[in-house]
């Protein structure tokens, strides 16, 4: 080959090379790639704040396992546990950038964007985990509400599912049985006015604090103490630096299922089925597995010996809920919406 023919077979080389680089680079999260087959292939980055154990960490690996399986490799979906990616303070701007695709933000997390959805932080919503479906279910006022918010689709938030972890219980250095026992201690909270104020009423005060930080906190003696529920508690170690956990079942982690709308309306309509499919599937795989965790997680708390759980006779769980039911509710009415508001008062009234 002569001088010319291989400047010729160099340029015609380096010509695939950069074609291909070019494809590769198209298929970073959220961009159309393409496959062997030559069809477009996309990554969905799905972040979230707790272990890979936990009911929504469970019921994240059931998205990316079927929405991966049912596109046959079209769709392929990376999880960042743990805080690992984004957290609290910056995971609902990466999904409004399309840094990550979904999310599945606690609903005090969105308090900012869409405070209505606080409806599911009311204190003393549920009284046992078997009135979840009931209340929180897509079908439910309460989930038309948050699958209906206008605020949401105004920040390009397209909601695909409700998922639990469970109902909370309080956890600190010292027991508490009656609300008058929290006075003067101090409690780390997700960002919620509804949450804020509820902590008031029981005469503590609240300090909003990401889900990563809240550990160390407690290690430290920052604050006091928390609520959550067994699944996180546990998984995050909490018990060992808190002493007691009061079984006060007083409100709720819920979660919502969020895709950037943007990504998902660019998706072709075959996948975009699958997704929502798959949302679906992984929702009713967590409502599966949600209580039975949370289960686990107390055995596994109560086998550690470092912590005391008390277990509160109905009337001491009611003197909990007199402080704050309706008071609390009625406070945050107009930001939640005073119909669904007196809706739930209603229910809450022929219990
Ligand atoms: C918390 O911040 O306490 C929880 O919302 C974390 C989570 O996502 O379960």
């Amino acid at each position: 080959m002569g001088r010319q023919g291989r400047r010729a077979l160099l340029a015609a080389l380096l010509l695939i090379a950069t074609v291909a680089l070019a494809a590769c680079g198209m298929r970073g999260a959220g961009a159309g790639g393409g496959d062997a087959a030559g069809g477009e292939t996309f990554t969905i980055k799905f972040s979230h704040v707790v272990t890979p154990a936990t009911p929504k960490g469970q019921a994240a690996q059931k998205f990316k396992e079927v929405v991966e399986q049912r596109s046959g490799g079209r769709i392929k979906v990376e999880v960042y546990p743990n805080s690992e990616l984004y957290g609290d303070k910056d995971e609902l701007q990466a999904l409004q950038s399309n840094s990550v695709q979904v999310l599945a933000p606690a609903s005090a997390k969105f308090t900012t964007i869409a405070p209505a959805l606080q409806v599911l932080d009311l204190p003393f919503l549920f009284d046992s985990v078997d009135d979840i479906p009931k209340v929180a279910s897509p079908d439910s006022a309460v989930g038309k509400a948050i699958y209906e918010n206008e605020a949401l689709a105004a920040n390009n938030i397209k909601v695909m599912g409700l998922w639990d972890n469970g109902l909370k219980q309080l956890s600190s250095n010292t027991e508490m049985r009656t609300p008058d026992s929290l006075a003067g201690l101090s409690f780390r909270i997700q960002p919620s006015d509804v949450l804020r104020t509820q902590f008031e009423k029981w005469g503590a005060s609240a300090t909003p604090m990401a889900f990563s930080e809240v550990y160390n906190a407690l290690q430290q003696g920052v604050v006091s103490g928390q609520e959550n529920p067994y699944s996180n508690i546990e998984s995050q170690n909490m018990h060992t630096v808190q002493k007691f956990i009061t079984e006060s079942n007083h409100g709720y982690v819920g979660y919502v299922l969020v895709i950037n709308n943007q990504f998902f309306q660019s998706l072709p309509a075959d996948l975009q089925q699958i997704v929502q499919q798959s949302a679906d599937e992984a929702s009713t795989y967590n409502r599966e597995v949600a209580a039975k965790l949370n289960a686990d997680a107390r055995t596994t708390i109560e086998q550690a010996g470092t912590t005391t759980i008390t277990e509160l006779t109905p009337e001491e769980r009611k003197a909990f809920k007199d402080r704050v039911v309706p008071s609390v509710w009625q406070q945050y009415a107009d930001v939640i919406g005073p119909d669904l508001v007196n809706d739930l008062l209603a229910q809450q009234n022929a219990q």
